[in-house]
């Protein structure tokens, strides 16, 4: 049976984070400073510890400084709020990232309005949101932009595709959306109230699983030849003697790429584009500060 071509995300990214710190050498020996990041992680959540230390080791591999804020569990949103009109003032930083979820008893979208927008490198703010729905330049969030880098670099020009965007979060699905819309796709965005959803899925030419359970999509949802970007990654139930279960996506691996044209593993396609985007908006922040163009779109 044919077997789909694996969308390589690692390697992409690599080469992206490449690129990134070439950029970013020059961009220190013009300035002489480092573009920043500062991330602030509140609270101990096990899961948010790992992303934030791979963003900062990710971060200082491509040559931009990383400031990290660990607060407790238990500061108060007064707090919280301080530091990022601190870190809004800081010269030395050019991009904001508060990584979420927050705590309970913090208002998320009060901290993400907090955030400059011309440092929010997340793309969370409604001022941002607002620019990529009108087709203004802004941020972008980090893992739909790489999806459709991922995309663009696979297939060329989307135009007249047929794309379903599974799942409708403000982080992913509303922004993976749009950016299709952009690229002349024709899109629709299904979500767990939509009807018949295999048949949807059916008519895409694209698939973007972005929904949080684990392999729901099924080969027999897939257009033969379709291209499935799975941004899913959810941990399943520990086998028999193990200690933790299997990192798997929201997309049947196994099954779909029997009948996929091309398809991003989980773990190794979209989370490592997620980073490597995230160092990308870092450096566009940083020469938009200093008032300099970026030799090279990237
Ligand atoms: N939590 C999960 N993904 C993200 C992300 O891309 N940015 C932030 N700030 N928090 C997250």
């Amino acid at each position: 049976m044919a077997r789909a071509t694996l969308i390589d995300g690692k390697a992409f990214a690599a080469g992206l984070r490449g690129r990134i710190g070439a950029l970013a050498a020059a961009f220190a020996q013009v300035t002489g400073r480092r573009p920043g990041l500062a991330v602030v992680l509140v609270g101990e959540d096990p899961a948010s510890q790992v992303y934030v230390g791979a963003k900062a080791r990710a971060c200082e591999e491509a040559g931009i400084a990383s400031f990290e804020h660990r607060l407790s569990a238990g500061t108060s949103e007064a707090e919280l709020l301080a530091l990022i009109e601190r870190l809004n003032r800081d010269d030395a930083v050019d991009g904001i990232l508060v990584q979420m979820p927050l705590p309970g008893g913090l208002d998320e979208q009060a901290v993400i309005a907090a955030i400059s927008p011309d440092k929010d490198v997340d793309g969370f703010h409604v001022i941002n949101a607002g620019r990529l729905s009108v087709g203004q330049p802004g941020f972008v969030p980090c893992t739909p932009l790489g999806c459709i880098m991922l995309l663009k670099d696979r297939l060329g020009d989307l135009s007249g595709l047929e794309a379903v965007v599974i799942g409708r979060s403000n982080i992913v699905g509303k922004p993976m959306a749009q950016l299709l819309v952009e690229a002349n796709a024709t899109v629709t965005v299904a979500h767990s109230r939509t009807r018949n959803l295999a048949e949807v899925v059916r008519r895409a030419d694209i698939v973007v699983a972005a929904v949080g359970r684990p392999e729901m999509v099924r080969a027999d949802w897939i257009k033969p030849g379709a291209s499935v970007i799975d941004v899913g990654i959810n941990r399943l139930p520990p086998e028999e003697g193990k200690e933790k279960g299997r990192l798997v996506g929201d997309v049947a691996f196994a099954e779909v790429s029997a009948v996929a044209g091309a398809i991003t593993p989980v773990p190794g396609g979209v989370g490592p584009m997620t980073i490597a985007v995230l160092l990308r908006n870092t450096l566009v922040a940083a020469h938009g500060h200093a008032g300099l163009e970026l030799p090279e779109d990237i």
